[in-house]
């Protein structure tokens, strides 16, 4: 087993020619959010950058218990998590990396509404987005994590949008250099904190991220 979500638990296996995939599981009587990455990833992500793609779909049983699988061929070694970045051109180059997957997912019509570190992976050099459980067209989530949450997804019921996924990304980007602002804060003060901690407010800090960030979240 290589990983454990709210209900899912996924695995590296190798296929008939010996090449890694992953499958991931969740119990086929609470299946709403994998049946929801199976219409995204089959409909209107497939072939996209930074994708990974489904390979196959069905129900398997295990542990006595129906589940949904899903088989996908990346299997990432590490995760944004498990990064750190001693140089500034990978860092730069690792965010860019990432917006051009966002950028490419929300031309098809899609946003993620879940960017955060342990959802990008590394798998042969290049970075993949995965868990499109919460994604779909812009519009509202009940399932955002709240350490990484946009702006706009502290407000249970507002929709979220393209400048969400990109605000995520960029509280995903700056958790790696330690901890957050709002870390170990209450909700609504750290609301208060992510207001202050736009790209602008933090240039000093992080010139590199805050100037590949600041196009994306300035302007509205
Ligand atoms: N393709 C993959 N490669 C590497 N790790 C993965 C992959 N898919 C999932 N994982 C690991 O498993 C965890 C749970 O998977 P995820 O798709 O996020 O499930 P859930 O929808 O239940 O949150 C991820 O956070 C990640 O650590
Ligand atoms: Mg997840």
């Amino acid at each position: 087993m290589i990983g454990k979500g709210r209900c899912s638990l996924v695995f590296e296996a190798k296929n008939e020619v010996s090449k890694r995939v992953c499958i991931k599981i969740e119990p086929c009587e609470d299946c709403s959010q994998i049946t929801n990455e199976i219409n995204i990833l089959r409909n209107q992500l497939f072939d996209c950058i930074g994708v990974p793609k489904l390979l196959f779909d069905g129900e398997t049983e295990y542990l006595g218990t129906m589940w949904r699988a899903i088989v996908t061929d990346v299997v990432g070694d590490k995760t944004l998590e498990d990064f750190s970045f001693g140089d500034r051109l990978v860092l730069e180059d690792v965010a860019n990396q990432a917006i051009d997957i966002l950028e490419a997912i929300h031309k098809r019509g899609v946003i993620h509404k879940d960017i955060k570190p342990s959802h990008l992976v590394f798998f042969q050099n290049s970075l993949y987005l995965i868990d499109f459980g919460a994604a779909g067209p812009p519009g509202p989530s009940d399932l955002v994590t709240w350490r990484f949450a946009s702006i706009l997804g502290h407000f249970k019921g507002l929709d979220l949008d393209e400048k969400s996924d990109f605000e995520s990304l960029w509280f995903s980007f700056l958790s790696l250099h330690g901890k957050l602002p709002w870390d170990g804060v209450d909700q609504g003060n750290a609301l208060t904190l992510k207001l202050r901690s736009k790209p602008c407010d933090l240039q000093q800090q992080y010139p590199t991220l805050a100037n590949i960030f600041y196009p994306l979240l300035e302007a509205d």
